[in-house]
């Protein structure tokens, strides 16, 4: 147990920042893995040949280790110690068992090195974001009880009253996936590498998209609104905008976000009944996320200025404005008249990276900008121009790639649909493909450009870790009003 921060006082209790700091680096290496194998299989959409004919590495492969290495390593990762350091500073209290927090720190990455291995062989139970065998999942399992106890145990031990918002988002984001992972992975084994699902058809369908659903809601969402009421507070030196607000936002949210699952399934075997309770939650839940989207970016009222010269404010308060498209355009897709058309088609991925790369990457990676230097002692980041030129490099890469995706999927929608007076298709589906050609090149420079601003992130937080510059005095957490 060390504390190379300083703490906030001289009686500040003595922070376990270790397993902080090894989940921080590990989030920058798995970001560049996980977004290299996203460049690879955007290149393999553009030029199907770049497989080699090694099936290893086709695309089939390669894509669920790109989504699992995005959201559950990267993600994770910056997850894990994001919220690690917050439990602790607003809770006043070190890590209730530190042991355990490393051990945690271990079988995340023995689960990532697993998944990096039989994802490639074509090991899969076939369930999007829940690929993994059983003997994975069990090891999830425990990693995700551990972190439980760890979380809440140092929320039990905290030495202040409150407990802090951020801290209530990433409770139900650890207490919502166990429930998510551990349901939807209910399999039968068949043999070490092979399992039946526990569930069968549509019933099948709709505890997968109930995980599927509630992994964006609480994965990609509510563990992220926990670091985006801490770090955006703290970085912009002001109190979160409405405290009231933030609490109205966290049980909206949750409530919400259980029941919307079905938009999945539109038009499927469901019964439709389900699928308009998915489609009307889905538009209520525009409500809650733009109650949060305003909270943060209204926290720098009084403040905007500061967006002009501070690189990491720039990826806190972007992130929220692409947090904020993407759950306007959720709801949106979600309309089945609308879905009819986006279905099936390149807009999907547009969405799922606008909130991808626009919020879950930018949040991560300008929280991961203020931690790393104070939890190596440092004044601030080895090279703030880099931090700029990250920002520019991303957000470009983003516009590129989300732009494309838009118009591709908007654009084989209508060609899918279009039909000639006697009933025929205007366009056969090569047509279509052949189509989208340019658009998934353009995808996959804004995919390059996002990758080589995670790259400078790289050099930067090593040369940072490497750098002498003197220790940072440690900013007092704003107190937030009422
Ligand atoms: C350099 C950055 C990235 C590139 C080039 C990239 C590229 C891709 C490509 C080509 C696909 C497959 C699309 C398809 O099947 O048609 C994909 C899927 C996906 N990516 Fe990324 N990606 C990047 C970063 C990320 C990040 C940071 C995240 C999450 C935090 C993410 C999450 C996902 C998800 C969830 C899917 C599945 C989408 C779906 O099933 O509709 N990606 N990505
Ligand atoms: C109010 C919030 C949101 C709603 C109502 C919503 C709704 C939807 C809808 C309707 C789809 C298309 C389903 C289909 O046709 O297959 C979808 C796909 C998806 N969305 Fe969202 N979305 C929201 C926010 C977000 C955010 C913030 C993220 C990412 C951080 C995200 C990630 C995804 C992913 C990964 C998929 C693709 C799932 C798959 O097929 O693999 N969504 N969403």
């Amino acid at each position: 147990m060390s504390n190379r921060t300083g703490g906030v006082a001289a009686a500040a209790p003595v922070y376990t920042d270790t397993p902080v700091r090894w989940f921080a680096l590990a989030a920058v290496l798995w970001g560049v893995v996980g977004m290299l194998v996203g460049v690879i299989i955007a290149a393999q959409l553009t030029w199907p040949e770049l497989n080699l004919g090694i099936p290893w590495l086709s695309y089939g492969r390669l894509r669920p280790l790109h989504t699992n290495a995005v959201i559950f390593a990267f993600g994770g990762c910056a997850l894990f110690a994001t919220s690690y350091h917050v439990v602790q500073r607003t809770n006043q209290t070190p890590l209730f068992l530190p042991g355990l927090a490393k051990f945690t720190f271990w079988g995340w990455q023995l689960v990532i090195l697993a998944a990096a291995v039989t994802l490639p062989l074509g090991l899969t139970q076939g369930k999007e974001y829940a690929e993994l065998e059983w003997p994975i999942d069990l090891l999830i399992a425990v990693v995700w009880v551990s972190y439980a106890i760890v979380f809440f145990g140092t929320v039990g031990i905290r030495k202040v009253r409150h407990i802090y918002v951020a801290n209530w988002f990433f409770g139900a984001f650890i207490l919502a996936v166990a429930l998510l992972h551990i349901v939807n992975s209910a399999a039968i084994p068949v043999s070490m590498t092979k399992s039946y699902s526990a569930y069968s058809g549509v019933q099948d369908a709709m505890v997968q998209w109930w995980y599927g659903h509630n992994a964006v809601g609480f994965f990609l969402t509510a563990g992220f609104l926990g670091m985006m009421y801490y770090y955006i507070p703290k970085q912009a030196e002001r109190p979160v905008y409405s405290y009231r607000l933030s609490i109205v936002h966290f049980w909206a949210l949750i409530f919400t976000y259980m029941w919307a699952g079905p938009h999945h399934l539109h038009y499927t075997a469901l019964p439709d009944w389900a699928q308009s309770v998915g489609m009307v939650f889905s538009l209520v839940l525009l409500a809650p996320s733009w109650g949060g989207m305003i909270n943060g970016i209204m926290t720098l009222s009084g403040a905007w200025h500061k967006l002009r010269d501070d690189p990491i404010l720039k990826f806190l308060i972007v992130s929220l404005s692409f947090y904020g498209m993407s759950t306007f355009e959720g709801p949106m897709m979600s309309i089945k008249t609308v879905n009819a058309l986006s279905h099936y088609t390149d807009w999907t991925v547009g969405h799922v990276h606008s909130g991808a790369l626009g919020w879950v990457g930018l949040i991560s990676m300008g929280a991961l900008y203020h931690l790393i230097p104070r939890l190596y002692g440092r004044k601030e980041m080895f090279s703030k121009r880099a931090i700029e030129l990250h920002f520019w490099v991303a957000t470009i890469g983003i516009v590129l790639y989300i732009a494309a995706m838009w118009i591709a999927g908007v654009m084989q929608g209508l060609m899918w649909r279009a039909v000639n007076p006697d009933g025929t298709l205007v366009y056969s589906f090569v047509e279509s493909v052949k189509a989208t050609y340019p658009f998934y090149v353009i995808r996959l420079l804004g995919g390059l450009l996002y990758l080589s601003g995670m790259l400078i992130m790289a050099w930067n937080v090593v040369m940072t870790v490497k750098s002498n510059k003197p220790a940072v005095a440690p900013v007092p957490m704003v107190t937030a009003h009422a």
